[in-house]
């Protein structure tokens, strides 16, 4: 009896694996890749009122600086379909920054970029990484994301389009690049 039993349970457990494997193999084939360009408009100005890039914590009697360790900002700049600040809304990039090399020269990013365009109104996905921020491309991961971008993974890069030294006026293009169902 026993060794009937065994075959027909082994049986059993291979027709489960065969399926879990096509079930698997289904889903990983349903992955569609996106690839975007967005243009952060960001004001990181000290004091000015529209600023969208703001110190709120650091180290006591050090300066809150990109440059200084332990500096945490928030931030929320306007994400804009090309680099004109007047073109078509996109989102936000919404987060925050915080200098985490002890030698200042790396920040670590944890941005949300909420979609509120026709295309992707409601769905985000989440930046999270370190950032060399003074190299020309910064690569950072796309961990996750929401709405549309379930289960996304990918990474993003960062380059300084434009920057307006007196006014701290810039324009960072991030590109996208994710696989998401
Ligand atoms: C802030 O934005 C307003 C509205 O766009 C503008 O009129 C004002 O000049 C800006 N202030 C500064 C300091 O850039
Ligand atoms: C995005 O969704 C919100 C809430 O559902 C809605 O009010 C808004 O009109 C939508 N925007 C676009 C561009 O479809
Ligand atoms: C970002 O995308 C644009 C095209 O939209 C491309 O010209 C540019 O080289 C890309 N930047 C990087 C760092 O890949």
């Amino acid at each position: 009896m026993a060794t009937n039993f065994v075959p027909k349970r082994h049986t059993i457990l291979f027709l489960a694996l065969v399926l879990a494997t096509t079930t698997y193999l289904a889903k990983a084939t349903d992955l569609k890749e996106t690839q975007l360009s967005l243009y952060f408009q960001d004001i990181s100005a000290f004091g000015n009122p529209n600023a969208t890039v703001i110190p709120v914590a650091g180290i006591a009697g050090k300066a809150w600086t990109f440059t200084q360790f332990g500096t945490v900002y928030v931030t929320d700049d306007y994400i804009t379909e090309t680099s004109d600040p007047k073109s078509p809304e996109v989102g936000r990039a919404q987060g925050m920054y915080v200098t985490a090399g002890l030698d200042g020269l790396n920040s670590h990013v944890m941005i949300s970029v909420v979609f509120t365009n026709k295309e992707y109104n409601g769905s985000t996905i989440q930046i999270q990484g370190i950032s060399k921020q003074f190299d020309s491309v910064r690569e950072v991961a796309v961990v996750a994301g929401t709405g549309i971008f379930r289960f996304a993974r990918g990474y993003a890069t960062f380059e300084t389009y434009f920057l307006d030294i007196p006014t701290q006026y810039s324009v960072i293009r991030c590109n996208v690049t994710v696989q998401h169902y």
